[in-house]
């Protein structure tokens, strides 16, 4: 599915707000798909990063459409996901193809899951293993929609940060 991208700014006018992050303000638009609007550079990378990502796994909420320079991304609406333990129980089915797990098993296989995220598309387990970065889509699958902030662009604004701060210490400090 593809999306006009010419109405774009009209759309978001017109759109509902309902969500706002560090780097990314949400819109709901008539269509009944999501805008994800960049107002800082690591939005647009984490808006980059999603893009690039998406379609290399069945768990990545996709991005129907991108603008030029990554200002927006469409993607599909997802509902609010209330806990962990559905997008546990969810991922263990899928992996086991049966329900009477145990709890161990059920746990194993989410951390498995979480490390084959980071190994495959340099993913931060942290942000993975919250509730909030997963919704649930019109087809009834837990999607993880915030994934934009992989190894990569984290390096780039917090690392750097953290390594500016040291430096000014220095400078201050001797
Ligand atoms: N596909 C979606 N469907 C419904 N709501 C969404 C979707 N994507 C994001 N949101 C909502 O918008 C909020 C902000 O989006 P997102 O977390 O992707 O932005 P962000 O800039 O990466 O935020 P943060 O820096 O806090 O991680 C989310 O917490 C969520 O409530
Ligand atoms: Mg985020």
């Amino acid at each position: 599915m593809s999306y006009n991208l010419d109405n774009i700014k009209q759309e978001i006018k017109e759109g509902l707000l309902i969500g706002k992050g560090s780097s990314r303000k949400v819109y709901l638009l008539k269509s009944g798909l999501v805008c994800k609007v960049a107002f800082n550079k690591k939005g647009f990378d984490q808006n980059r990063t999603e893009y690039t990502l998406s379609g290399e796994n069945e768990y990545l909420n996709p991005v129907i459409e991108i603008s030029p320079c990554y200002a927006y991304i469409i993607c599909e609406y997802c509902e609010k996901v209330k806990g962990l333990n559905a997008i546990k129980n969810y991922i263990a089915f899928n992996v086991a193809g049966e329900t009477n797990l145990k709890k161990v098993e059920i746990e194993r296989y989410f951390s498995d899951f979480l490390q084959d995220m980071e190994t495959n598309y340099n993913l931060l387990q942290g942000n993975i293993k919250v509730a909030r970065s997963w919704g649930l889509n019109k087809k009834g699958n837990y999607v993880i929609i915030d994934y934009g902030l992989n190894f990569n662009v984290w390096e780039n604004y917090y690392s750097m940060r953290a390594r500016r701060k040291l430096q000014i210490y220095k400078n201050v400090n001797g």
